[in-house]
């Protein structure tokens, strides 16, 4: 076979290369909107690493952005993707249009009624559902033995994983850690939305969840300090830069449920959700 990734738009394509490689090989699948940043690349080196075949999917998907959002402003760079995806040896970009996903009459959703409350779910209710919805349709098409997700999007990894159980799909999940910037800002396609003042403004976010993690270490426990600690630090970046900063939420909370704890234990996460401006950026830590 030529060397990939080779790009591939339709479903049925797409499903009769996978039943072909099925049947002696194990498959590799990183779903993503595109824009590719190092954070996916660590998501498709690690595929490379344990499977036969690796597929990226490349799919803005407009059932997980409400109304307000604005889909078209989401940044796309197709040919760029496709040249890094050459560079990490991807073997197929199933790259299908929003018609070919959802065509006219398209009606099932797939939805989790807990996870999906609290969190990011609060702020975009809808949001979560257009991501299982889409995970369900790209599982059943690329039908992957392993599947990898960046913890950068906590609550996402944390719903991706109980869909897979309790739809009984036989796939092994991989959760890799957040890659950052230098400067401690982690990883996003929306970045690319930040002016450089609004950049040096967004460090605010990885510094305080720092801040909370030193304090932890320290000794410090309890919950509702440290968001407020948290919180007067955003603030105060704020205040000093006149950064037009409007924090969305600070939640700590069991990371195997997502459940809001009174004191830090283990596998604790700490989420926040920050407008930058126009821009929504998230970010966490993990107190293992
Ligand atoms: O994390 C993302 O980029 C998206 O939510 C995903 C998982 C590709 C589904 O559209």
């Amino acid at each position: 076979m030529d060397k990939g990734p080779h790009l591939i738009k339709k479903i049925p394509d797409m499903m009769n290369i996978v039943k072909v490689h099925k049947q002696n090989q194990i498959i590799g699948f990183v779903p993503t909107m595109g824009f590719l940043h190092k954070g996916h690349i660590s998501l498709i080196q690690s595929a490379r690493k344990d499977n036969d075949i690796v597929v990226v999917s490349i799919f803005v998907n407009p059932k997980q952005f409400a109304p307000n959002e604005d889909i078209d402003r989401y940044p796309r760079n197709i040919k760029r993707d496709i040249e890094i995806c050459r560079e990490q040896g991807v073997d197929y970009i199933f790259y299908p249009c929003a018609e070919e996903m959802y065509p006219n009459g398209f009606q099932t959703s797939v939805s989790l009624s807990e996870l999906t409350k609290g969190l990011c779910g609060k702020s975009r209710p809808t949001h979560f559902s257009g991501v299982t919805t889409v995970l369900t349709k790209l599982f059943n098409i690329i039908q992957p033995d392993n599947v990898y997700f960046g913890q950068k999007d906590a609550q996402q990894a944390v719903i991706v994983k109980q869909m897979i159980k309790d739809l009984n799909y036989p796939i092994t999940m991989h959760i890799l850690p957040i890659i950052r910037e230098d400067n401690g800002i982690a990883m996003s396609s929306r970045n690319k939305y930040l002016s450089a003042g609004q950049m040096k403004n967004a460090e605010v976010l990885n510094k305080s969840l720092k801040l909370a993690e030193t304090l932890i270490k320290q000794g410090e426990r309890n919950c509702n300090r440290l968001k407020k600690i948290i919180y007067h630090k955003i603030e105060n970046e704020n205040r000093n830069s006149n950064a037009n900063i409007k924090i969305d939420y600070i939640e700590i909370v069991n990371f195997d449920n997502l459940q809001p704890i009174e004191n830090v234990r283990t596998n604790t996460l700490i989420a926040i959700a920050v407008f930058i401006g126009q821009t929504r950026l998230i970010d966490n830590i993990v107190i293992k």
